[in-house]
């Protein structure tokens, strides 16, 4: 059995649906372990381009099984939307498993997510009002409700009351109207029985698919820098997005995550508000923006852009336990005269190397740069690295100087073919 760890090592968006996609062609298990529906993955091939949010990207692909673990907050209604968007498109011969323990997330939970984020104000974190955050907050207070529960309907009439009572009390607490029980049970319950079919004991697949020696690819969603812990909190999602919770939320033991790959853009975004170190703006950011498309999948957001930030991506490989980089929208950079890219920061005259873990220290810290030289050459179809104008191999060759990991794939293009592979590492 070989098993790969696919994390974002930023603050996601950096292209793993595209990477999980690519590297799905050749393994036999595609598994999501955490978040939701705020995930947004972008996936082109064929000339056609699909947006996944909770369903695992081997999706396309007949023969892999894809799960949706335990760490999972599944929201019923928009699974079922995007199964059926997908078989819209023509995608109806797929492998789909989803955990009997991943907690479900209800309309509650979106409304709630929402008033959280008007009453903090100026300190809103700027979610995807999803509900993730609330959805993961009642697993944590013991009130959440599961899959397990949602396909049996005499649990989930039980589990659904009695959670309703205390979330109707939230919900006039903060100005707002209780939700009707009989409303939300019967169009759940339908829900469920749709969603039966593909419920089973995930991990106990997973131990299957280990002892049978399989391929499992774990497709991370968000990033290492909104991870709950070891993420800019509190500007975070609400899970882990790291490596090292795979194992917990999957339900396999961690001795099989031995690789993880971190996808990182060949410069820095970030959605939603909280400090950004390398942040540029102007034309600089315009430029980039417009031709890496940077705007949210899910909520269409224009993204922040600033330069490739090697403290923060040290900080992710350490705290995420990367080991390969896989480089995305390399071809972006192209036109440009300069690229820069920090190195260390300047904190009160003190050189630090690390991510401080305030958000008062992060927002003061001065990014110190190394200032390469740009290239004109379009990139975007070239199709191995010798092919790279020499800059280009420069910046990549510093970049794996910078971090200690090697790069294992760039990425010039939103096609699957527009990926470059410079070592065979998933075995
Ligand atoms: P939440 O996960 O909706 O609670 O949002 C918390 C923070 O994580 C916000 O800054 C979101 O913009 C960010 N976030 C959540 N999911 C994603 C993602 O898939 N890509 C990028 N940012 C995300």
């Amino acid at each position: 059995m070989s098993a790969l760890v696919v994390v974002g090592s930023q603050w996601g968006d950096e292209g793993k649906g595209k990477i999980t996609d690519y590297l799905a062609q050749e393994s036999d298990v595609v598994v999501r372990s955490q978040g939701g529906n705020n995930a947004g993955h972008t996936i082109t091939f064929g000339g056609e381009k699909f947006a996944l949010r909770s369903i695992p990207s081997g999706i396309f692909n007949p023969k892999i099984k894809n799960v949706m673990a335990n760490g999972m907050v599944i929201n019923p209604k928009q699974m079922l939307e995007e199964l059926h968007g997908l078989e819209e498109r023509g995608i109806k011969d797929y492998q789909l498993f989803v955990s009997n323990r991943a907690h479900i997330v209800l309309p509650y939970h979106e409304l709630l997510d929402g008033a959280y984020e008007q009453f903090k104000g100026d300190k809103k974190i700027g979610t995807t009002k999803r509900g993730i955050g609330p959805a993961y907050a009642d697993k944590a207070n013991r009130i959440g409700i599961r899959i397990a529960d949602l396909i049996d309907p005499e649990a989930f009439k039980n589990a659904l009351k009695a959670t309703l009572t205390i979330k109707n009390m939230e919900l006039k607490m903060l100005g707002m109207d209780p939700l009707d029980f009989d409303t939300i049970y019967k169009e759940y319950v339908e829900y469920g029985k749709k969603i039966k079919p593909f419920v089973c004991d995930t991990s106990l697949l997973l131990e299957e698919e280990i002892e049978k020696g399989s391929k499992i690819l774990f497709e991370g969603a968000q990033g290492v820098m909104l991870c709950l812990d070891h993420g800019t909190y509190p500007y975070v999602t609400s899970s882990s997005p790291t490596g090292a919770s795979v194992p917990l939320n999957s339900g396999i033991a961690p001795r099989y995550i031995n690789n993880v790959l971190g996808i990182c853009k060949a410069y820095t975004t970030r959605v939603g508000e909280g400090p950004f170190p390398t942040e540029i703006d102007g034309e600089l950011a315009t430029y980039i923006r417009e031709r890496g498309h940077e705007y949210g999948t899910v909520t269409k957001r224009p993204r922040r852009v600033g330069w490739l930030d090697c403290v923060a991506l040290n900080y992710a490989r350490r705290v995420s336990g990367i080991n390969y980089l896989s480089l995305m929208l390399f071809d972006v950079l192209s036109g440009l005269k300069e690229i820069k890219i920090c190195y260390e920061y300047k904190l009160d005259g003190k050189t630090i190397k690390t991510m401080p873990a305030t958000l008062e220290e992060l927002q003061r810290v001065e990014p110190q740069y190394i200032t390469m030289p740009g290239w004109d050459e379009d990139i975007t179809k070239v199709t191995s690295f010798d092919e790279l104008p020499v800059n280009a191999q420069n910046y990549i060759r510093k970049i794996e100087e910078l971090t200690k990991s090697e790069v294992v794939i760039f990425s010039v293009g939103p096609d699957r073919l527009q990926t470059i592979r410079l070592k065979d590492f998933f075995k």
